[in-house]
Formats: C-alpha cells, structure tokens, sequence
C-alpha cells in the first residue's frame, strides 16, 4: 500500500470534497467517517476534516462524501436542498462541507435543537454568505426552530410570525422531510470488528505505518522505533509535516488498544485512555456530572468549557487527550486545567509504568516531557474537586470559536474548612512562556491569606512580577497577556468570591432572532417574469451535492504535471545565484522554471508593467515568485520545491507605512481633491483638532484559492486557460505577452470561482501566467492550485491604510474644514492602487458636507507582496477615516456622535468634494428609519443604566451612514458585452462579460434575459465565461457587473426580440418555439452580440470636474454591542441595516449579499490581522493563525431591510448595486465598540479623544481600556526591542 500523502482528500477520484486550507481550519474537506464502536456495541459517525485524515487511518471505516448522500442527477438530500433552497451557497466552495458537517449531525441526533446545529459548524468557515442563511435553512431541522408544516395559512403559523424562524424568501413547506429510514446503510461487513485484532501495516515511499493490535505489540514496537510517532488524530503530526517540514518514518496507531481507550471511574476521578478523543471525553464528563455531587465537579466543568473553544467538531472528533498533552504546546488548552488540578499521568515502556504528577516538572522545555524515548503515555485521571476547592478554566483567544489561545489557563483553590483562607493555591498559565507554566511564587504567598479585596490586589501585584514576557517574545501583544494573566485572575477571584457567598447563577443563553423584511414583487407581475424574484442560485443544488465544477475540479489530462512556485524568502535583495540541483534530482522532477524560460516578456501587471512573472535578479518582498518546479505529482513538486536554494545579497526593506514616509518611497502620482478654502475654514471654526487612524490590511480568503490549468494545443501557439479568475480579459493578455504569442491564439475559460472579492481580479495571472509558461516549455498540459499558505503570502490583499487629518469645528458639531491625507502600503508593485486611492479620496467625506476640504493620497513603495482590490476597493478605508475625525469632533464638543452625523449629513442637491451633485439623495430618510427601526434612542438610555450598574462590562452603540459611488473610476472599464444564441430547440445559450464568483451574477443575467425574451428562465443556459465568446472584458468587480452586463444582455435580447417580431405578429398564437422555427427557416440570424458602455461618465483631477460615478448606493447602520474589559471581548447584539435598492433583479440577492458584505467587514474592522514580521514575512498565513468571521460571531439579532420608493433611472431594471456598499457598515460595530470603550475609560477618569486602530481586536480593546491592571504591565519602550510583529 501507498500512503498518500495527509492532505491529500482526491484519493478515488471523488470532486465534492473542497480542499480549503489543508490545516483542519476551514471545514471544505469535511466527510463523515463512521465506525462500529465495540464499547457502545453500534455505530457512531462522525465529522471529520479529511485532509488531516491518513488514509491508513480509515481502515475499517465507512467514509461518506457528499457526492455519496445525493445528487442532483438521482436525488437530493434535504440537507443539501435546504442550504440551497435558503439562499446558504453562494460561491459553494464551502458548501459541501457545512453539507456534511449537518448531515453527519443528523445521523448522530435525527432531531437536533438549534443549539446543536450550532455547534456543530464551529469548525466550518464561509467567507460569502455571513452564515444567516445557513442557520436559517438549517433550523428548520431543529426541534425547537423548524417549520410548522401550515404553509403560511393559519395566523400563528412560522411564515406569519414577525421575526419567526422563517423567511419569506423561500417557502419551508415545500421542503423535502427528513426519513432517517432512508440513510445509506453501514457496510455489514464493517461491523465485524474481528480483524482489528490483527496487526495492521501500511508501507508508504517514505513512511511506515503501523497499527499494533495490542498493548504489548505497540511497547515492542515503541522500544525498537524510540523515535515513532504516536498518531491518534493526527491533527499535530499532520500539520507538522505538510507545514514543518517534519518527516516520521514509523507512525505507530494506537487506536484499537483497550488499554488506550478505557474510561474507568475511580475512587478519586475518573481515569481516560490517553487515545480517547475529545468528543468522548466531552460526553463522559457531561453524563458524569448529572451522577455527582455538584461540589465534585467543579474541575470537570472547567474541561467542559475549555473544550468548548477548542477547535471545531471535526477536531475534536478525532483528536485525542494524550495528544494534546503529549504535544506540550505552550498554548495547549488542557494542559494548564490538567496542571492546576494536579491531574495524575500513567506512563508506560517494556520496562514497567510510572505515575506522574502532571506539574511544571512534566514540560522541561518548548514542546518536550518527561516521558523517557521508549516510553508512552497510557493514561490520566482526572480528580473530582472536594467541598471548599473551587476551580476554573479560562481562554483567550482572537476570535472565540476555533481558534487557538493567546493566553489560556486554570485556577484551583482551596480553602480551610468553612473557611475563606486558602490552604492551597495553584494557577497554571499557557501562552506565557515556552511551556505551561505555574504561577508558583504568586500561589506560595497567597496560602493562608483570606479571600479579600487585599488578597486580590497582592494576586495582581505578584501575578504582574512573576508573568513577565520578553518585549520581543513570540506571538507578540506582550502587554495585553501580561494583563491577561491578571485580569482571569481577577475573573476567578469573582467566580470564586460569588461561589463562596452561595449565589452563583449564570446563565448563557444565545437567542437567534432575525427578521428579514424583505421587499415584494410588484402585484400583477407575470408569474413568468423572474426579475425581481427571489429565484434560487443558479448552482446552488450542483454545489451542495459537489457537482459543481471548479477549476481544480477539471479531470485530469494524461501527461499532465503539477507546478509549485518557489518563492522569495527576503523581502528586498540580489538574487546571487540559485541551486536547483537537488530539486532536479528529487522524484518526478520534470523541469525547474526561471525568467531564462520566458519566450516573450517578463514584465506583467494588470495596469503598469512594473511586475515580474519570475524574479530576474531581484527580489522585493517575501514571496516573490522566483521559479517553479515541475513534476509528476503535487507532493513531489512540493517536496523539490523546498530544496531549491537561494542565495541573496540582503538589502534594507521597507515595510511599513511609516517607514516608507520617513523614507519618501513613494510612487508616482501623488493624488488629491480639494473643494473651498481650507485656511479660511479654520479661521472660521470654534475647535481645531488633529488625529490618526491606522486601518490594517485584510486576506480575501476566498475559500477556493488561487487556481490555473493551462493545456498546450499543439497549433500555431494556441493555449486553452482554465482558470479562477474575476479576469478572463487580462489573464488573455498577460498569457499571450510572457508566451510572445498575439492574444488571438489563448482563450480564458471560467466555469466559476469559489470567491473571488477582489483577490482574483489580477492577482490571478500571478499564477496563471507561470503555470501557461510551464505548459509552453514543457507542450503538456500543467495545473497548479496554490495551498492556502502560499496563496496568503504569494497574492497580497487589502491595502492597509493610514489615515492623517486636522478637523475644524463649531462648539455646535459642524465641521467646517478638514485636511486629510490618506498613505496605503501600496507593496513593491502598484497593481490597481492608483485607483483604489483615488476611490479612498472619492469617500474621504463619507456623507457629511464639508465646505472646505482637502484630500491627499499616497502610495506607499513597499517590500511587502503587491495589495491589491479587495470588495469596497479603498472605499471602506476612505470612509473610516471619515468616521474618526467625526468621533473625535463629537467627543471633543461632548455632544453624541449621531447628533454630529446627522448635523453634518449632506442634503439633496449638494454637490460632493469632487463637484458631482447628490441627486435621488435619500440618505436623510435611510438615517431617521434605521434609528427608528433600531429603536436607537432607547436603546441608548438602556446602555447608560446598563453601563452605570457594571463596571468590567460596557456597552456601545453607533449608528453610520455610507454612500458609495457606483462605476470603475477608470472610464474605459465601464463596457460590457454580452453573446446570445438562439437554437432551432428553443433554448437559449447566453454568454457575457462577467464571470460567477458566488454572487450570482449567472443568475441574475438569465433573469434579465428572461424578461426581456419574454420566456422562462429555464429555457436559458449559461455555461461558462470565455474570451473566445465575448471579447476585452472589464474584470468582475466594482460592483457593477449586473448593471453592465444586464444591459448587454438586454441589448443582445433586443435585438434578437426585433428580429422575432415578423413571426410573433405573423403567429400571434404561436409559442416562442414555433416563432424561432419559424424564424430559422426564414433564414433570420438567431445570434446576437449585445454591448453597453455607461453614459455620461468622466472626471478630470486636474480641474476638478466631471462625473466619476453613475450613481450613488446609500444606506445606514446601527450596532450595538458589548465589551468584556478585562478580557477585551465583545459580543454584537444588534446590527440593523437600512439599505437603499429598489427592484432589483433578484430579490434574495440585496438581502443576502448585504449580510456577506457586512460579515467581511466585521472581520476587517473587528478581528482580521495580517501579522508581519519586521523583516516583511507574512506570519499568519491560514486559518490558524488568521481569523475570518466564523458562525458563533454573527449577531444574536441581525436585521437588513431596504428603503421603499427608491428609484434608480441609471441601472438595469432600476436595480441598485449592494455587492460593496454594506462592507463599510461594519464601521458601526467598530464605532459601537469606540462608544463602549470610552465608558469603560470615563471609569479611570479619562475622556475626550483618544486613537483606536482598526481592527478593534480584543488586545486593541483591552489596552484603550487603560485601566488599573493595564498599569500594572507598562508597554516596553518603544525602540528598545525588536518585536516579532509591526503595523504595516
Ligand atoms: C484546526 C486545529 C485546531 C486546534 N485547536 C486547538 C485548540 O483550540 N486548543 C488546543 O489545545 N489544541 C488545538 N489544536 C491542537 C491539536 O488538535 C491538539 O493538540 C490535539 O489534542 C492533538 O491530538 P491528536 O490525537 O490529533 O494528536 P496527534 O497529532 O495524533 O499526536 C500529537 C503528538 O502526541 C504524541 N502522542 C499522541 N498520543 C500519545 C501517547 N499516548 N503517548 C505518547 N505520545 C503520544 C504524538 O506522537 C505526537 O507527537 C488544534 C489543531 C488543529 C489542527
Ligand atoms: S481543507 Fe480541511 S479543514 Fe480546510
Ligand atoms: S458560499 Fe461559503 S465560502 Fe462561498
């Protein structure tokens, strides 16, 4: 037998199984695995992530895949008909997964409550849909949310209730029900567990494997192979060799050893087999509490709420206790609960057992134990607690589900009987150092001290003089875990204070509530006639069944090879010479590419050709794309790829913003608006202040990363592209000039993107024009789909952005005159900046009249990887700096920030900073109904009260206005074309510009091209986006592609209905068929092309004139949210947003797409952090150490609802562009949490402005807090370390 590799999932051919980031981090890859368990005496399933699932592993298992529960072509199953049904698969590169992840749930609990069907996706990430619509379609399978069945007839039924469980955009009733009876059947032959007995091994090229069959078996084995690895799970060892580099010739399988998976009750605890998973442990502590006393268990509920935030289900299905402990993370999250409650470990060799008491001696140093080499770890018990101890488990983290901790721990006491003095203390710290450690000193003066206000202040004292960090320590945020260690304590010492009084009685309970008021179709309206409509993805069943095809999803041709690019390890320097000769000599090895292969020419860029296809000499940032290796297979590429070495003259970087202003790096041209007299303006004005806000960057992480499949045809240069790209058009030309070849020989082909954001707009041809070269040389068709860690690093995202300005104002609110400047970390090339700046000045103002402002911008020439359009394209930037400077105003005159928004909103009729007059302004009305639906002003009375009653938690509310120009700012960019063929069948073959990414872009066009042929949307067909179809594309983005390309549709259509038309009146009766028939015959042309360019359109910077945009989208939000101040936590209770679109072409489209939209923003503002090193190396490059949004951070109530009576004369159909413009509302959960905030600081006495980065993480939130314990742990000198992350 092979071992294949860990991460690879595509083991039989199967498709529907996503690989988002081969880490266990995202969820695509989730399949059900199901097992006969000997112990239960049935069969138990589970979800888990196959790409950190060792095919040997599965041995006697069932593995399900989606593909394997229904499909589109037989039958579908109700969980997939429901997530897509209910509008929950957008691009549907997750969908599969989450499919699973519910399914395997299912097969556990046929009846689950919402609680459960929350639960379990906390290991599935989305980046498109926001998550409401899953859980919607989702709940319907629970208990306590599902549907009741009366199809909206009865008064009290679900599709009736305000608020209820269920939407009017898809009718729950006509779901399939489930029938557990119908389920595929275990295998038979599975059940017979009698071969488990046996000794099983797999031998790999590289790694042996083996699965003892007994305890002794595995002892032998561990004394002949002292240095095998112990696997379980495998979720440590697989990561340490797919990203490590770590390679384990003897894997040893415990799994079917009885002494390794035993759970006894003892006399003092409860005992666990160290290959016990964590689902077990979970479910054995949870049924063990309801049979003990409530004072035994205190330690038990303290590992129920750590496993709570460990990892995702799919982990903790797999993954086992003893390999948690074993691994000896210093931010393991039951090491420091298993130290502080003295949890006892039973070792094993040939030579006999040793108990251990699990303390600071356990973990000598980084990663290592006291276990001898030959020795394993065959158990824990784990105490019950006694009358008078107390104990609890802490963790913060980033984000709160799936996420690893910065600091966690545990904290046990116990006090002199019917006491309040403590006999023994014992705190036990993760992320502190290199290895869980205790807090000895701080216990050892603490015992026999009463549990008292002086207690507490002493612990604080210690605990700040013993838990000190090096300022350049690994992970950073140096300050904020110091005050960490302090404020859990302080956390315990409440726990423990309420215990002791006897009055502890918390309860989390997690309402989800949603209204979706959602906008209806004009009565009367033709039941054929589709625009307007909430019509279902186009995809969405294919992408539920894992149907769907995507790029990597392509069979394989023979002959073809696989490419990895090797990247740049420094981020400015000489190449001085590059040695490929053991990568050439590795397995499979066909070719190694350089900038010598490049026939044609080596500059690239999607604006400028100030790019590289491949390093020619220098190197300017890390992960520049240097060579490729190619081979017979992904692994051997990948293995090559590591051994090619590079050596480099090192120059000085420049890596951050401040760094490139102090340096002047700078590109070219320096841009800016200016409107009035700003000298004047401030004469004018009572106040002058000035301020600062840095924006960080943001990762597009569309789930399907970057992907290119180039097949050589053999004639005259042609080369045919499969690509996930948002540009068919510039991957076309690009293609062509590295080749030498003219455009006309290479077509672009785009089936669909799993996301796309802007990421893929022309970062794409980053890759695809390597991969296209590799074709070229070698005439053979070559793939690459880049692993998620290398899309991170090689591909660049949003542009971070620091934002100066000087505000001047009245005593009243009005702002008179502002200068700002605007800096983006542009990186080393300029790719789209230019515009996105421009976009950035184009908003500076967001809603507010200014009468004299002046905006400048400029790029900063960075050694970071090119950033480039990410969704909103500067306009989010633009606009928070906008949101700063009038929080400071209304901070400084002491009036509420929306008393000063309101008081500066512009007007209809008022003209802009860029002289374009506001017209169909309806933002005034957009305001007063989201503060009235909010019910904003009550809301802030509420939050006073609540604020003057609690001092360590707080609440914040806000309410923000956005206006968002609609066009590219580059003229030429706003065409579109669109191809349609009409068969002699009737059907209809539509092309157009546009490519599908997951809004439904496909979708919407055939709804176009339904009304305006007047025939079901059934009747149309859109295959694919191809150069070869429609020509010199503008790229998907902007938010305009419905409105370009439906015009184009409209103008192919219409011309096709004139042609049609003869026969139509000649056969009045007659059916669309018999009038194409008709018309063929006649020898009437049933093609057409259709073309639309935006009228009217063009702005000068020069003179100041003209009109950069078509139309304006407007809308307002109100969040309201509630922060944890000694952690840094929040939590969003209410997010109302107010959009402005009328009519559009599919109605489920402005509900949905806003909720995605505004998750990413949530994420941009309050928890994505790009961490770079300062010598420019991207350290969080997946979704382990980079967080995006995940299901438990939606807000408990999330309403959007669209203003009526809004008219739109610019686009198509009157539909109003909301693919962008929500993005930006997410600044209201930020400026909520700035609105907490400066509650908590008036607490310590401190008001006025103050500066708050975005995002607003936990660590941001915890320091602006600047209370007593921040006090306690100072911030290093700046200057006199070198940390290990820096602000770009
Ligand atoms: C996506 C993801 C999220 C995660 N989240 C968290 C988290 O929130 N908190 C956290 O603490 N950890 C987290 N982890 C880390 C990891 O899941 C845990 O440490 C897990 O418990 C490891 O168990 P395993 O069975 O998969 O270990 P494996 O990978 O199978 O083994 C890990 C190590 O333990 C050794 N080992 C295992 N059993 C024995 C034994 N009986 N005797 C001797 N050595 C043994 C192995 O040889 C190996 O060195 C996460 C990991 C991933 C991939
Ligand atoms: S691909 Fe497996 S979890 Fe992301
Ligand atoms: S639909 Fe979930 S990632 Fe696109």
């Amino acid at each position: 037998h092979e071992i294949p590799d860990p991460a690879s999932i595509d083991i039989v051919g199967l498709t529907g199984t996503k690989l988002g980031c081969a880490e266990g981090g995202c969820g695509a890859c989730t399949v059900m695995i199901s097992r006969f368990n000997p112990h239960k005496n049935r069969i138990v399933h589970h979800a888990v992530n196959a790409c950190l699932a060792p095919v040997c592993s599965l041995h006697h298992s069932a593995v399900t895949t989606v593909e394997g529960i229904g499909s589109v072509a037989t039958q579908v199953h109700p969980v997939q008909e429901r997530i897509a049904k209910t509008h929950g698969s957008q691009c549907g590169f997750c969908t599969p997964g989450i499919v699973m992840s519910m399914y395997a749930l299912l097969r556990n609990r046929p009846q689950p409550s919402k609680l459960d069907i929350e639960e379990a996706f906390q290991g599935n990430l989305c980046r498109c849909t926001g998550y409401r619509p899953i859980l919607e379609g989702y709940k319907t399978f629970a208990v306590d949310g599902g549907c009741c069945g009366r199809k909206g007839k009865e008064n009290d039924c679900c599709m009736n209730r305000e608020g209820g469980s269920v939407s009017q955009l898809y009718d729950p009733s006509q779901f399939k029900p489930l029938d557990p009876t119908q389920e595929i059947i275990f295998p038979p032959e599975l059940s017979v567990s009698k071969q488990e007995n046996k000794k099983l091994q797999f031998k790999g090229e590289r790694v042996v494997w083996i699965q003892p069959s007994c305890l002794t078996e595995l002892l032998d084995l561990k004394a002949k192979y002292p240095e095998a690895k112990l696997v379980v799970g495998n979720t440590e060892v697989g990561i340490e060799m797919k990203f490590k580099n770590m390679l384990y010739p003897v894997i040893l399988a415990p799994t079917v050893i009885p002494e390794l998976t035993v759970v006894q009750h003892t006399r003092n605890g409860i005992l666990f087999g160290a290959a016990c998973t964590l689902t077990q442990l979970e479910e054995v502590l949870r049924s063990s509490i309801d049979d003990l006393l409530p004072y035994q268990t205190e330690v038990l509920h303290a590992i129920l709420e750590q496993l709570r935030w460990f990892a995702g289900r799919q982990i903790r299905n797999v993954a086992a206790i003893g390999g948690n402990i074993m691994t000896a993370s210093p931010i393991s999250d039951l090491n420091p609960v298993f130290m502080a409650a003295g949890c006892k470990l039973t070792v094993i060799s040939k030579g006999g057992k040793r108990v251990l008491q699990m303390d600071d001696q356990f973990f000598p140093r980084y990663r290592k134990t006291a276990l001898k080499p030959d020795e394993i770890l065959l158990s824990i018990e784990i105490p019950y607690t006694r009358k008078g101890q107390y104990f609890s488990a802490f963790k913060q983290s980033l984000r709160r589900e799936d996420d690893i901790a910065i600091v966690t721990c545990g904290m046990n006491v116990i006090f002199e009987e019917e006491t309040n003095t403590v006999s023994h203390l014992q705190l036990s710290y993760g992320g502190m150092a290199p290895t869980t450690i205790l807090a000895k000193e701080t216990c050892k003066m603490l015992i026999g001290r009463k549990w008292n206000e002086n207690l507490l202040e002493e612990a604080c004292s210690l605990l700040s003089k013993e838990m000190t960090l090096d300022p350049s320590a690994p992970g950073g945020s140096v300050t904020y875990r110091r005050t960490l260690t302090i404020s859990l304590f302080f956390k315990f010492f409440l726990t423990v204070q309420h215990k002791l009084a006897g009055d502890l009685k918390e309860q989390v309970m997690r309402v989800l509530n949603q209204m979706l008021l959602s906008q209806a179709v004009p009565l009367g309206q033709n039941e054929e006639d589709v625009v307007g409509r909430p019509i279902m993805h186009l995809s969405a069943l294919k992408q539920a069944t894992g149907e769907a095809v995507y790029c990597d999803d392509i069979p394989h041709y023979k002959n073809e090879l696989f490419l990895v690019l090797v990247t740049s390890t420094t981020a400015h320097g000489q190449i001085l010479s590059i040695d490929s000769e053991e990568a050439m000599s590795s397995p499979g090895v066909v070719t190694f590419l350089t900038a010598k292969d490049i026939p044609g020419s080596n500059q690239t860029g999607p604006a400028v050709y100030d790019e590289t296809v491949l390093a020619d000499g220098m190197v300017t940032c890390v992960g520049h794309i240097v060579g490729a290796i190619v081979a017979d297979t992904q692994a051997h590429a990948q293995r090559a790829a590591k051994s090619v070495k590079i050596s480099y003259k090192e120059l000085k970087p420049i890596i951050t913003i401040q760094e490139a202003i102090e340096c002047k790096s700078f590109y070219q041209p320096v841009r800016s608006i200016k409107k009035g007299n700003l000298e004047e303006g401030f004469k004018e004005a009572d106040l002058i202040l000035e301020g600062e806000i840095h924006i960080g960057g943001q990762e597009h992480f569309y789930l399907e990363t970057n992907c290119s499949l180039a097949v050589p045809r053999g004639e005259d240069g042609e080369m045919e592209l499969f690509v996930s790209t948002q540009s068919a058009t510039k991957t076309q030309q690009l293609v062509a000039k590295v080749l030498g070849v003219p455009a006309n020989r290479i077509v672009c082909r785009v089936k669909r993107m799993g996301g796309g954001f802007g990421g893929k707009e022309c970062r794409s041809t980053l890759l695809s024009t390597v991969v296209a070269l590799a074709a070229h040389k070698l005439k053979t068709p070559v793939r690459c789909m880049l692993d998620r860690d290398e899309d991170m690093l090689v591909t660049g995202g949003r542009h971070p952005f620091l934002g100066r300005y000087k505000v001047g104002f009245m005593k009243t609110g009005k702002v008179i005159s502002l200068e700002v400047t605007y800096y983006c970390n542009t990186g080393n090339s300029m790719d789209l900046s230019l515009s996105i700046l421009e976009r950035a000045l184009f908003h500076m103002e967001n809603c507010y009249n200014i009468p004299h402002i002046h905006g400048t911008g400029y790029m900063c020439r960075t050694n970071l990887p090119s950033n480039t359009a990410f969704r909103g394209f500067g306009g989010p930037q633009g606009m928070m700096v906008a949101e700063s400077w009038i929080c400071d105003v209304a901070m400084a005159c002491g009036i509420p920030a929306e008393e000063v928004r309101k008081l500066n909103l512009y007007e209809e009729g008022d003209l802009t900073p860029f002289n374009q007059r506001l017209e169909q302004f309806t933002i005034g009305r957009c305001w007063e109904e989201c503060l009235a639906l909010a019910k904003y002003h009550y809301r802030r009375t509420q939050i006073e009260q609540f604020n003057r009653q609690h001092r360590w938690k707080k609440r914040g509310i806000s309410v923000i206005p956005t206006k968002f120009g609609i066009s590219f700012t580059a003229i030429f960019l706003n065409q579109a074309g669109a191809l349609v063929h009409i068969y002699t069948d009737g059907s209809v073959l539509l092309t157009h510009g546009g490519t599908e990414m997951g809004q439904g872009l496909h979708t919407k066009m055939v709804q176009v091209a339904s009304r305006a042929l007047g025939i079901p949307g059934s009747k149309i067909h859109i295959t694919e986006t191809s150069t070869n179809t429609v020509p010199n594309t503008s790229p998907t983005a902007a938010s305009v592609s419905s409105d370009l390309n439906g015009m184009a549709v409209y103008n192919a259509c219409q011309t096709l209905i004139q042609r049609l038309e003869p026969y139509r009146t000649k056969n009045p009766q007659g059916t669309w068929e018999d009038w194409v028939t008709a018309a063929y015959l006649d020898r009437v042309n049933l093609s057409a092309n259709g073309f639309y360019k935006t009228p009217d359109l063009g702005y000068d910077f020069e003179t100041n004139q003209g009109r950069p945009f078509n139309y304006f989208s407007y809308g307002a939000a109100c969040s309201e949210v509630e922060i944890d101040c000694l952690t840094g936590d929040h939590k969003v209770t209410l997010n109302m947003l107010k959009l402005i679109s009328h009519n559009s072409i599919n109605q489920t489209f402005p509900i949905f797409s806003p909720k995605g939209a505004f998750m990413q923003g949530v994420g941009l503002f309050t928890l994505e952090e790009l961490r770079y090193s300062p010598q420019g190396i991207l350290l969080s490059r997946g979704p382990g150490m980079y967080k995006i949004p995940a299901f438990g951070d939606i807000p408990t109530d999330f309403k959007v609802s669209l203003l009526r009576d809004a008219p739109n004369e610019k686009a198509i159909f009157s539909s109003k562009a909301v693919g962008e413009p929500p993005l930006f509302l997410a600044a209201s959960v930020f400026y909520a949490i700035k609105d907490a905030i400066t509650a908590a600081r008036a607490e310590s006495g401190l008001n006025g402005p103050f500066r708050l980065d975005s995002p607003a993480s936990a660590e941001r939130i915890r320091v602006a807090c600047e209370d007593r314990f921040i006090k306690m742990c100072p911030p290093p000198e700046a200057g006199t370390f070198r940390p290990w992350a820096v602000q770009v």
